[in-house]
C-alpha cells in the first residue's frame, strides 16, 4: 500500500496536466507523501503554486533550486510517477536525455518509474514514440495505456490520460511487496440475481467491495487473479481478468472452470441460496403470482471441497448474533482454511461501506479479531494469513 510512502509527481506539458491535481490528492488520501516536479511547459497550463496547496509540499520546477534535488529527491522517493507524460519525456527518457529536473530525475532514480501517457493520438501511434514505450518497458518502466475517446483537438482516438483511480492502483502495485508472485488467487464478489421474470430478480445484499478489494490486493502483491463477479456498481479493477456473470448457477460454472490451477480460492461472493423453480419469459402479471417456486443452489464451496487438490479455500460469512459459533460451524461444515466473519449489525461492517470489522478464524482454531479497517487493509491481512498457512 501507499501510507507513508514517498511519490515524485512529475507533470509535464499536456492539457491533461490538470488531472494530475486529482492525482496528487488520490495520493495524499490514501497516505503518500507527494513531491510534484513540473517541466517549464506544464508550468504553462497549470501553476505551480496550485500543486504546492494541493500536495502541502514545495514543487520542484528548476534543476539548480535547490542544486543537487535531482539526487536528493530520488534518494528519498519510492517511486516515480509521470502523469501525464507527453510523447517529448517518453522519447527523453529512452534516450537518457537529461536537460531539466525531470529528465535527469528519471536518470537518477533507481525505483519503480510509472509513465502515464497522454497525447494526440498520432503522437502515440508514431512508431518512434511506440519504439520508445517498448524500449522503456524492456528496461522495466511500466507504462498506464491511455484510453480512447474525445481528445483536447476535438478528435477521437487513443491518448486520453488513463482514470486517475487506474494509475493510484498502478503506483500501489509497483510500491508493494511481492510476496504472492507465482500464485493464482481466483476470488468472487458480489451478489447474484436470480430472475423470476424479465423485471424481477431475488438477490442478496452485497456491493461487491470486499471482492474487489481482495482482488486488488492479491494483484498488487504480485499473484495471478481472477475475479468472477455478480452485478455490482463497481469500475472492473485495472490489470484483472474479470469475469460477469448473473446467476448463482453461472457463478457455479464459472468458478469450477478457473478452479484447476487456482491455489487459493476467496469465495467473497454472496451467493443466492435460492433461486427461482423457473424464470418466466414474459413479465408476470401481479394478480398471477401468488406463490414463488423455489429451488436450492448449489453450494460452490462444498463442491470445490469435493474437487480440491491443494488449494486454500477461503470463505466469508455474514452473520447475525452468536456470529463467531456460526462462522465456526461453517468453517467446519464447509471444510474450509479460513473463514472472515462479520456482524452486519455492526456500525462500520455492514453493507456498501468501505470498512468492516471482521474475525479471521483459521481451521487450526486461531482467531484474530481485527478492529475496524478498509476493505483493502482487511484484504492485506486476509492474504498475510493465508501466506502463513501455506509456509
Ligand atoms: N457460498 C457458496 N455457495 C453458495 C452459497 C454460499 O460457495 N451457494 C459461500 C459464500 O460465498 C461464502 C460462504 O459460502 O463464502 C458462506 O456463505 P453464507 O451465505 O454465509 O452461507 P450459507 O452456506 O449460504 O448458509 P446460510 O445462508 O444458511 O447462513
Amino acid at each position: 500500500m501507499i501510507k507513508g510512502k514517498r511519490i515524485i509527481l512529475g507533470i509535464t506539458g499536456s492539457i491533461a496536466a490538470y488531472k494530475g491535481i486529482e492525482l496528487a490528492r488520490g495520493l495524499k488520501q490514501d497516505g503518500a507523501y507527494v513531491t510534484v516536479v513540473m517541466t517549464e511547459n506544464a508550468q504553462r497550463f497549470i501553476s505551480p503554486l496550485t500543486f504546492e496547496v494541493v500536495s502541502e509540499n514545495k514543487v520542484f520546477t528548476d534543476l539548480f533550486d535547490p542544486p543537487l534535488s535531482h539526487i536528493t529527491l530520488s534518494e528519498q522517493s519510492d517511486a516515480l510517477l509521470v502523469a501525464p507524460a507527453t510523447a517529448d519525456i517518453i522519447n527523453k527518457a529512452a534516450s537518457g536525455i537529461g536537460d531539466d529536473l525531470l529528465t535527469t530525475l528519471l536518470l537518477s532514480f533507481n525505483g519503480p518509474i510509472v509513465f502515464a501517457p497522454a497525447m494526440n493520438w498520432r503522437m502515440y501511434e508514431n512508431p518512434v514514440v511506440k519504439k520508445n514505450i517498448d524500449t522503456l518497458q524492456s528496461l522495466g518502466r511500466v507504462f498506464v495505456e491511455p484510453v480512447t475517446g474525445r481528445l483536447a483537438c476535438g478528435e477521437e482516438g487513443v491518448g486520453r490520460l488513463a482514470p486517475v483511480g487506474d494509475i493510484i492502483e498502478v503506483i500501489k502495485q509497483v510500491v508493494s511487496i511481492k510476496d504472492l508472485v507465482g500464485k493464482k488467487v481466483l476470488v468472487t464478489a458480489g451478489p447474484t440475481r436470480e430472475p423470476i421474470d424479465p423485471v424481477r430478480f431475488i438477490s442478496n445484499r452485497s456491493s461487491g467491495k470486499m471482492g474487489f478489494a481482495l482482488a486488488k490486493a492479491a494483484r498488487r502483491r504480485g499473484a495471478e487473479v481472477t475475479l468472477i463477479t455478480g452485478p455490482t456498481y463497481l469500475e472492473s479493477p485495472y490489470g484483472i481478468k474479470t469475469i460477469g456473470v448473473e446467476r448463482a448457477d453461472e457463478m457455479m460454472d464459472a468458478v469450477l472452470k478457473n478452479f484447476n490451477d487456482s491455489s487459493i480460492v476467496v469465495m467473497a461472493a454472496a451467493v443466492s441460496d435460492f433461486t427461482p423453480e423457473k424464470a418466466s419469459k414474459e413479465k408476470i402479471k401481479k394478480e398471477d403470482i401468488s406463490t414463488l417456486s423455489l429451488r436450492k443452489t448449489g453450494d460452490i464451496l462444498k463442491r470445490l471441497n469435493k474437487l480440491r487438490k491443494n488449494q486454500i479455500l477461503v470463505g466469508f460469512a455474514a452473520e447475525t448474533g452468536d456470529v463467531i459459533k456460526k462462522a465456526k460451524d461453517k468453517l467446519r461444515t464447509k471444510n474450509l482454511d479460513i473463514i472472515v466473519v462479520n456482524d452486519i449489525t455492526e456500525k462500520g461492517a455492514g453493507f456498501d461501506a468501505d470498512t468492516n470489522i471482521v474475525t479471521i478464524i483459521e481451521k487450526t482454531g486461531k482467531l484474530y479479531k481485527c478492529p475496524i479497517l478498509s476493505k483493502e487493509a482487511v484484504a492485506d491481512i486476509i492474504y498475510d494469513m493465508v501466506l502463513e498457512l501455506n509456509a
